[in-house]
């Protein structure tokens, strides 16, 4: 028998409360519940790192966390970064340095490395490098997502939020 419990998660600072199977993935919770499609699920063995969230200021697989783990926790997704209108640096510079094709794996990107930039602030391409290693990208070749990141850091912009 499933059973359900009803949580409230805040997410990109706005509480979700609802009542869901307590087994229930954090990363479906984010989708169906609280409507925030940003965050995508590939592998959902946490493998590819595109349902990659912030929880508390620190990269988490979405789709290794059951939601009710996420209950009094600070959720931020990609949505949290920036709008269609308003995209934050990093965001732009991904769209200027052809960082992304399909964009599927690009919102667990962009959250790997807003964790990653609050760490290192001037990160050499063999860093960035690093950072981005459990995160797979089919489309790309990672060269251009090393050079959005570059390009940021040369800018020196600030890239930790929308
Ligand atoms: Fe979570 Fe692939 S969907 S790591
Ligand atoms: Fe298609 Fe990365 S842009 S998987």
């Amino acid at each position: 028998m499933t059973r359900n419990r009803t949580i409230t998660v805040r997410i990109n600072g706005r509480d979700h409360t609802a009542a869901i199977p307590t087994r229930k993935l954090l990363c479906d919770f984010i989708r169906e519940d609280a409507g925030l499609t940003g965050t995508h699920v590939g592998c959902e063995h946490g493998v590819c790192g595109a349902c990659t969230v912030l929880v508390d200021g620190r990269g988490a697989r979405s789709c290794l966390l059951f939601a009710v783990q996420a209950e009094g926790r600070d959720i931020q997704t990609v949505e949290g970064l920036g709008t269609p209108e308003s995209m934050n640096p990093l965001q732009k510079s991904f769209m200027k340095h052809h960082a992304l094709q399909c964009g599927f794996c690009t919102p667990g990107f962009l959250m790997t490395l807003t964790e990653f930039l609050k760490g290192n602030s001037r990160p050499t391409r063999e860093e960035i490098r690093e950072a981005i290693s459990g995160n797979l990208c089919r489309c790309t070749g990672y060269t251009g997502i090393i050079d959005a990141v570059s390009a940021v850091v040369e800018a020196g912009s600030d890239t930790t939020g929308g």
